[in-house]
């Protein structure tokens, strides 16, 4: 078992069979009650953390959520703000979180807002979930914009269980392997290294303990996203226009993106191997195209939009070199030409 932690306040533990007990919770002696938050394809193992829960003496009450961002809505906070009213639960009581990252973050985002903030525990079961949504304490909802409403709070520990993430359908993996694999653009050339020498059977656990040590790493350093932490955006700012403009899954988008933020490195910061970027998501069967047809401006008018309302101006995360992330502000032939690198245009 690998051991993390973020400040003194969030435990992440990385292990195989480690939630296969259902013993998930730091032990403490005025919790009463837990709620349970899930989604429909693991609930079973929400149950079973439940059963488990209540063999040891506490409450334990199982919600399930709708799936994917369905449930990262206001309106399923609401009610399940008002079930865990009916429940009588305290400040001293806990919401653990079982599921991919949209569950993650809402059950965050209930923790951290019910009775202004009760004790978080995630067991993310995706693998973007595990080395990205559910690692650095950024809750959040959809209200119109994607994410536009939320807390930074941390979960008092996350459980990451290889083996649940070992059994994921391929799709799952690949999608998580973008997340992943961004990580070590950014921070860790190693990682880098085992996705190419083994492609999506790279071995996970590694990939896992490496992506998520890169992931405490930089939140460690910024929590609130003042300045180092934007480089976990590495892809994102046209990755998050292709998502939107192409409804393609967000590792896809960030695949693109990642492409084509490797074309901007080249052209601004000297970095050597773009090409070796593109090779690497292409062996994991993630896009290194933008889908035909999307319209150019439409796709600056988002990437603007999705700066955070940054003031000075568009801005993107770029690679001096694999393992080295840095961010710039970019002109509009810049943009030009991050966009014909992944066929916009
Ligand atoms: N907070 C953050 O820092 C952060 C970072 C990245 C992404 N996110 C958020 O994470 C979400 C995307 O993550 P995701 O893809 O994990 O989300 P998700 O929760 O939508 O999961 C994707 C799908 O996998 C299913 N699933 C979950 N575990 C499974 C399992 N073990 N086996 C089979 N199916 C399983 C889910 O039910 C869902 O259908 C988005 O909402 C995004 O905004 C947040
Ligand atoms: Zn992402």
């Amino acid at each position: 078992v690998d051991r993390f932690v973020i400040g003194d306040e969030c435990e992440i533990l990385v292990g195989p069979g480690l939630a296969a007990g259902g013993d998930v919770l730091a032990p403490r002696a005025d919790r009463a009650t837990v709620a349970v938050l899930t989604q429909p394809p693991v609930a079973t193992l929400a149950r079973q953390f439940a059963r488990t829960l209540r063999g040891a003496g506490l409450r334990a009450e199982v919600r399930v959520l709708p799936d994917r961002d369905a449930a990262k809505r206001l309106a399923v906070v609401e009610e399940v703000y008002a079930w865990m009213n009916e429940a009588g639960m305290t400040r001293a009581d806990t919401v653990l979180g079982v599921g991919g990252g949209a569950l993650t973050d809402v059950a965050g985002f209930v923790a951290a807002t019910y009775l202004r903030g009760v004790e978080a525990v995630l067991v993310p079961t995706t693998l973007l979930g595990a080395v990205d949504a559910a690692i650095g304490g950024k809750t959040a909802v959809n209200v119109g914009g994607k994410n536009l409403a939320g807390v930074f709070r941390h979960p008092s520990r996350v459980l990451i269980d290889t083996e649940i993430l070992a059994a994921l359908p391929t799709g799952l993996r690949r999608e998580g392997s973008a997340e992943a694999v961004k990580a070590g653009f950014i921070a860790d050339p190693g990682l880098v290294a085992l996705y190419e020498a083994a492609g999506l059977d790279a071995p996970l656990s590694e990939v896992v303990r490496r992506a998520v040590a890169v992931k405490v790493a930089v939140v460690d350093e910024d929590f609130r996203e003042q300045g180092r932490r934007a480089v976990l955006n590495f892809g994102h700012t046209l990755g998050h226009a292709v998502e939107v403009a192409a409804e393609m899954p967000h590792g896809h988008a960030v695949a693109v993106g990642m492409v084509a933020a490797a074309r901007v490195s080249t052209l601004v910061a000297g970095f050597a191997d773009e090409e070796r970027v593109r090779r690497v998501i292409a062996a994991l069967g993630l896009p290194v195209a933008a889908p035909p047809g999307l319209d150019p401006a439409r796709i600056r008018a988002l990437m603007l939009l999705d700066k955070k309302r940054d003031p000075s101006g568009l801005r993107m995360v770029v690679l001096t070199r694999i393992g080295e992330a840095t961010v710039v502000r970019v002109d509009d032939a810049t943009v030009g030409a991050a966009l014909g690198a992944v066929g916009i245009g």
